[in-house]
Parts: C-alpha cells; structure tokens; sequence
C-alpha cells in the first residue's frame, strides 16, 4: 500500500465518479445529464477525492501495477465520537473477485484501529451485491436503512 500521488487521481476521479453513478437509485439515474451531474457531484465531493478530508491509499502489484485504492476519513454524525469512514473503494476490473476487496477493507480497518476508533463505517448501495457481500462477510451489519418513495 502506498499513499495516492497526484498522478492518481486520473484514475480515481473517473472510477470514483463511475463507481457513484453506478449505485445511484435507477429513478434518480434516469432523468440525469451524465455530465450535468458530474460536474455537480465532482464539487460535492473535491474535498474528499483530493482535499483534507480524507487519506487517499493505493494497492500495487508486484510489478508496480494499480490493484485498486481506498478513500479514508472520519464521520461522525449522531454521537460526539467520530468514526473512521470508508469514502470509497475500488479494485481494478481485471482484479475484481481475486481477494483484492477483502484485503482492502481489512486494511482500512486497521488503518481505523490504529488511529484508535472503536468502529469503521461506510455507505454502499442496496443493488450493489459485490460490494455488501465483501462487507458483510468482513463483519460489517446495516446499521439504518436510507429509504426513498418516488412521488408521482
Ligand atoms: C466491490 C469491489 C471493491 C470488490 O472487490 P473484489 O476485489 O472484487 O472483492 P473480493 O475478490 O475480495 O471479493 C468478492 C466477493 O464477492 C463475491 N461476488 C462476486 N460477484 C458477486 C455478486 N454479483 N453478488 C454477490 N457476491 C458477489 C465473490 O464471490 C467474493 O466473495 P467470496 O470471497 O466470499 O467468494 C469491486 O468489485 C469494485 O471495485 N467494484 C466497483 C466499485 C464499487 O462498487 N465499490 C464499492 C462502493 S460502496
């Protein structure tokens, strides 16, 4: 693991931006301007992507390849302690389902531990099924439900 350079972010800011688009309701998704909501979504979020908010950390292969990254920080919103946060994760296509995520999220939890929080939290989509299965045979448990009616 090695901390994201600048150089990085060619490929985080696509595959972070790919990554949100991918989870967002099929509702919301079908009236948007792809471009429209990126350069709205990219403001959102420039200062965990690239900013203060977050450490952002790659995984390299053996020859120097990109396996993926995480965006960490801390949240802390209902009590006064904070948590550490899982912003994002991604493992490149050609590495998907070879053990890549798992050890990313295992990492980011001792990345979490080591800063001495209690507990590590993120957010992942109802459909996105890959990503709940690495996160819930890791341990993690849904903790609130973000719910949504579309009004008519
Ligand atoms: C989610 C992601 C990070 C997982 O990385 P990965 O390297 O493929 O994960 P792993 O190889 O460690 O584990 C994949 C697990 O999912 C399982 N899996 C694969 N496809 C699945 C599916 N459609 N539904 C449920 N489980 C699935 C695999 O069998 C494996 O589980 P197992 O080890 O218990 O058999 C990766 O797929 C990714 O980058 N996705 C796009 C970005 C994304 O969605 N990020 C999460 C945002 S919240």
């Amino acid at each position: 693991m090695r901390r994201a350079r600048r150089a990085d972010l060619a490929l985080i800011w696509p595959a972070t931006l790919q990554t949100v688009w991918d989870d967002l309701p099929e509702d919301e998704r079908a009236g948007l301007d792809r471009r429209t909501w990126e350069n709205h979504f990219r403001k959102k979020i420039e200062a965990f992507v690239e900013g203060n908010r977050t450490e952002r950390w790659i995984a390299e292969g053996p020859s120097g390849e990109t396996l993926g990254y995480v965006i960490l920080g801390e949240s802390g919103f209902l009590t006064p302690e904070t948590h550490a946060f899982l912003y994002d994760i991604w493992v490149a296509p050609d590495h998907r389902d070879k053990g890549v995520g798992k050890a990313l999220v295992d990492w980011a939890s001792n990345w979490a531990r080591e800063r001495g929080h209690r507990k590590i939290k993120l957010e992942v989509g109802e459909g996105n099924e890959r990503a709940r299965h690495v996160y819930e045979s890791l341990g993690f448990r849904a903790e609130r439900r973000y719910m949504g009616k579309p009004l008519k």
